[in-house]
């Protein structure tokens, strides 16, 4: 090679190299400018909070865990808080005390939590004790057990200071007497007659956890228990990626494992709405055996503070408390009716 064109070549390489340089530098730059804003729109829902939650009930829950961010509760906190309201209002026939009976005429309670360290707490078949979500968060924070059940579950509530409640709502009597009539067993879930608490929670740090809690299936068999206590398929959290919760026919998402599915789909990049539409295809893929029409709706927020729902049908709503606004919000669906 001739010294001029060993120079050409030089100049051609170095030059090539030059513009590579300024390109890298160009688009680190641009990645950088692109971290930033990502980075300060994190920042903006870490420093207002975040709460997200099945149904209109969701709006005074979604309050309630705001209020205990701001006395300086974290995301359990919130998460337990939030959802406490509801199951002390008795005027609810989905979830607490006042929730409808089983087909032997009791409320029987299922709840669960987890918070940002991936611990969980869980108690399913509780009788008579008024805040479900505190037993579960009890069970996590106060024993080396993830779920209790039953009288276990009861005698430990008692044995950590709680009581007994004789609670019998009026309304719930007069429909489990109309429902001993034809002892019908045709659960229906939807706006009008919804069945469970699901929420999802991020305090200031950007710390996520989740709570869900329901009376479960009006009218079901003694002993059932649906999805909403089983971590994994009625809660899930993942804090460095996100959290799901869901609402409707237990059984069908139990089949499923939809919350942590979700959460799955989402660490592999899905985004939180991208996440609960799969969610959905599969739950009706798995359930396709089934003849009856039925319900199921989820939830799911990533690190980002980005949310996603999905619904199977219409009639799913929830409420979104973020960047300072709490409104409720109809879900998109997958199925016309
Ligand atoms: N999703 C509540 C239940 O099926 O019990």
């Amino acid at each position: 090679m001739s010294h001029s064109n060993s120079r050409r070549q030089f100049l051609t390489k170095s030059g090539l190299a030059a513009a590579a340089l300024s390109l890298g530098i160009f688009s680190r730059a641009s990645e950088n400018r692109t971290n930033v804003r990502e980075k300060k729109k994190e920042l903006e829902v870490y420093k207002k909070g975040l709460a997200l939650s099945t149904w209109n009930a969701g709006i005074i829950a979604n309050n309630a865990a705001l209020a205990t961010m701001s006395t300086g509760g974290n995301a359990t906190d919130m998460a337990e808080e939030g959802v406490k309201v509801i199951e002390a209002d008795y005027s609810n026939l989905s979830v607490g005390l006042g929730g409808l009976p089983d087909r032997e005429g009791h409320t029987t309670l299922d709840a669960c939590i987890m918070n940002s360290i991936g611990q969980a707490g869980s108690v399913c078949f509780l009788e008579k004790i008024k805040h479900p979500v505190t037993v579960a968060r009890m069970v996590m924070e106060r024993t080396p057990h993830v779920m209790m059940v039953g009288e276990g579950a009861q005698q430990f509530a008692l044995s950590q200071g709680m009581t007994l409640e004789d609670y019998e709502s009026p309304e719930a009597v007069k429909a489990y007497k109309e429902w001993l009539v034809k002892s019908e067993y045709k659960p229906i879930i939807n706006i009008e007659n919804h069945d469970t608490i699901g929420m999802l929670t991020m305090d200031t740090n950007g710390d996520i956890a989740g709570s869900c809690t329901t009376s479960g299936l009006a009218f079901k068999m003694r002993g059932r228990v649906g999805d909403s206590p089983i971590i994994g398929a009625g809660l899930y959290i993942d804090n460095e990626i996100g959290g799901a919760t869901g609402t409707g026919l237990g059984e069908t998402v139990l089949r499923s494992c939809t919350a942590f599915l979700i959460v799955e789909l989402m660490r592999q990049g899905a985004s939180p709405q991208e996440a609960c539409e799969e969610a959905i295809k599969r739950v009706e893929k798995i359930n396709r055996f089934m003849k009856d029409d039925y319900q199921v709706g989820f939830l799911a927020v990533n690190k980002q503070g980005e949310v996603g729902a999905f619904g199977l049908r219409p009639g799913f709503n929830y409420a979104l408390h973020k960047n300072g606004a709490n409104q409720l919000i109809d879900a998109k669906y997958h199925l016309k009716k």
